[in-house]
Formats: C-alpha cells, sequence, structure tokens
C-alpha cells in the first residue's frame, strides 16, 4: 500500500500556481486559460518528442521555413498544437510563429487581449539524433481597443507580461515568468501535470562556463576572438572556463540559469545580425534572465529594450550571469575605443 507521507496531496501545480496569482491580481481569469491551453499544447509535444522516432515523426517534412531552415515533421505538429490551442483558449488576438511568414490574426468571434510569440520547436536540427529541444513563448497584451494588427506585436521585450519555455530534455520542464521571479515546472508524466519544482530561480553572479558555436571562430570580431581567449587562457590565474554549446538555445540557456556562465550567438561577419530571432527566441529567453539576476544584450543595447521592426529580424544575443555579460561588454568597449 502507498504510504500517505510519500503522496503529496496538496501538490502545487503550475495552473493552480497561474490561478493564484491571477486571484492576487485581481484578474479575469483570461491569462489563465491563455496559459491552460498552451500547457495542454506543451504537453502535446512532449508526448510526440517522446514517441517521435516509434510514430515515425522524426525527418524533414519537405518545407523550408521563412528563416531557411528545414521544416520538421514535429515542427509542423508543434505548430499546429499551439495554435489551435491558442486560437480555442478565447485569450488571444495575434500570434506570431517562427513556422509562419505573416503573423496570424485571430478570427474576430475567438478573440483575447493577448498577443503571442513562440517558436513550437527550437533546436530542431537536434530532433534525429535525439538532443534536447524545447518550446519558447512570449506573451504581450493588447492595450487598445482597435482592430489588431501585425503591428501590435512589434513591441519591445520590457513590455511583455509573461515569457517562458519548455525544455523536452531528460524530463519536460517549463520555466516561467509572469515578471516576479522565475519558477521551474516539471511534467510529472504518470500525472500529467506540471509540478512547481524551483520557485524563485537565481542565476550566479559569476559561473565558469563559456557557451558558443566556435567553428565560427574565423568571422568573430576582435573583442569576441579576445574575450574567448581570454576564458581559455586567463592571465589572473584563476582555472580556464568550460565550454559547453548544444546547438538547442532553450537547452543552451537552461543549463547556463541553472550553472551560470555565459551563452552567445553573436554578431559575425558572416551574419552581422547573428542568427537567433528576437521576438521569439531572444526577448523571451532575456525576459527569464532579467527576471533571474542575469543580464541579455545584442553587445549594444539590452536585448528587452530593442524596438523591433519585423516579425522574424534576428539580433546578436550575448546573456547570463552579470559579472560574465558586463566582462563580455568591457572587451567591446576597450575594442571600440582603440578603433
Ligand atoms: O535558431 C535555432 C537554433 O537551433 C537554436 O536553438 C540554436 O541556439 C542555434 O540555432 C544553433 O545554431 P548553430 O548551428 O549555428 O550553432
Amino acid at each position: 500500500m502507498l504510504e500517505q507521507s510519500t503522496f503529496d496531496t496538496d501538490v502545487e501545480t503550475m495552473t493552480r500556481f497561474v490561478m493564484e496569482q491571477g486571484r492576487k491580481a485581481k484578474g479575469t481569469g483570461e491569462f489563465t486559460q491563455l496559459l491552460n491551453s498552451l500547457l495542454t499544447a506543451i504537453k502535446a509535444i512532449s508526448c510526440a518528442v517522446r514517441k517521435a522516432g516509434l510514430a515515425h515523426l522524426c525527418g524533414i517534412a519537405g518545407t523550408v521555413n521563412v528563416t531557411g531552415d528545414e521544416v520538421k515533421k514535429l515542427d509542423v505538429l508543434s505548430n499546429d498544437l499551439i495554435i489551435n490551442m491558442l486560437k480555442s483558449s478565447y485569450s488571444t488576438c495575434v500570434l506570431v510563429s517562427e513556422e509562419n511568414k505573416d503573423a496570424i490574426i485571430v478570427e474576430p468571434d475567438r478573440r483575447g487581449k493577448y498577443l503571442v510569440c513562440f517558436d513550437p520547436l527550437d533546436g530542431s536540427s537536434n530532433i534525429d539524433c535525439l538532443v534536447s529541444i524545447g518550446t519558447i513563448f512570449g506573451i504581450y497584451k493588447k492595450e487598445s481597443e482597435e482592430q489588431p494588427t501585425e503591428k501590435d506585436i512589434l513591441q519591445p521585450g520590457r513590455t511583455m507580461v509573461a515569457a517562458g519555455y519548455a525544455l523536452y530534455g531528460s524530463a519536460t520542464l517549463i520555466a516561467l515568468s509572469t515578471g516576479q521571479g522565475v519558477n521551474f515546472f516539471m511534467l510529472d508524466p504518470a500525472m500529467g501535470e506540471f509540478i512547481l519544482v524551483e520557485q524563485d530561480v537565481k542565476i550566479k553572479k559569476k559561473g565558469s562556463i563559456y557557451s558558443l558555436n566556435e567553428g565560427y571562430a574565423k568571422y568573430f570580431d576582435p573583442a569576441l576572438t579576445e574575450y574567448i581567449q581570454k576564458k581559455k587562457f586567463p592571465e589572473d590565474g584563476t582555472a580556464p572556463y568550460s565550454a559547453r554549446y548544444v546547438g538547442s538555445m532553450v537547452a543552451d540557456v537552461h543549463r547556463t540559469l541553472k550553472y551560470g556562465g555565459i551563452f552567445m550567438y553573436p554578431a559575425n561577419t558572416k551574419s552581422p545580425k547573428g542568427k537567433l530571432r528576437l521576438m521569439y527566441e531572444c526577448n523571451p529567453m532575456a525576459f527569464i534572465m532579467e527576471q533571474a539576476g542575469g543580464k541579455a544584450t545584442t553587445g549594444a543595447q539590452p536585448i528587452l529594450d530593442v524596438k523591433p521592426e519585423s516579425i522574424h529580424q534576428r539580433v546578436p544575443l550575448i546573456m547570463g550571469s552579470p559579472d560574465d555579460v558586463e566582462e563580455f561588454l568591457s572587451f567591446v568597449k576597450k575594442h571600440q575605443a582603440s578603433a
């Protein structure tokens, strides 16, 4: 027989947590509705990811998405799931997905006041080799009463009301921030619920890991080259940093949040704007990072202050422990001054 003490009879699920927050903020319940629908989509994606090989969901679906990546079957499924769940939550009016060229304007009879940017399945080049992948989302509120358009969502990341990511790793985890710190929720597959496992997560002030695709070193600018060299050959008697790079943004950012250090997808001479997308990759992750006490910058300004010009725009990204990001910026300044 199951011992009483091993079973939590007052478990804090993510739905309960969000409802409690909504109640405190005297909300209408629309945000809880949105989050619940997103949770359903994430649970279904997690399920599909776990049985991708068996269900033949791996492989290329045969098209190329708007930013040139090969579209995988799982990407298509994840995108369809999120769009359908968000539309039927009656809480959204504009949706921006990595997989759709244009913003999706929700039908009038299903509209609500929230705008959502998302990358349904980030790190898709890692699907076939079974490495961790994730879903990223950022949520904004529509302030005006006018008809919703794509322009409504072209807001700096700082105006987001919530952001988060789901990581399909050795377990499925959601990191969520509604602007009052970051909380981690882990999927209990038996219950089908996300359970609060870490509250008010904070990143280390300084870490000992650097993370970027160093294969592109040929194209790095002198500030970045010198910074990386100093991480490998420190002159102050400290140990060199470890290098880690998964190539799935969600996994690389989650590790940075847990262990500290710096994650970068910087500009280089071949990709002057970097690779990562502002609206549904950099902004939600920068929101989480800042809420956890970290920093996120383009090298010239905080990510969350960038005024977006288009929904699929790219920006260079440097994020992580505050002291590490500041140290990187000091190299940028030094090189600018001597230029
Ligand atoms: O933007 C998609 C993505 O897979 C990110 O998750 C990841 O950080 C990046 O691309 C990896 O790019 P690269 O292969 O150039 O290092």
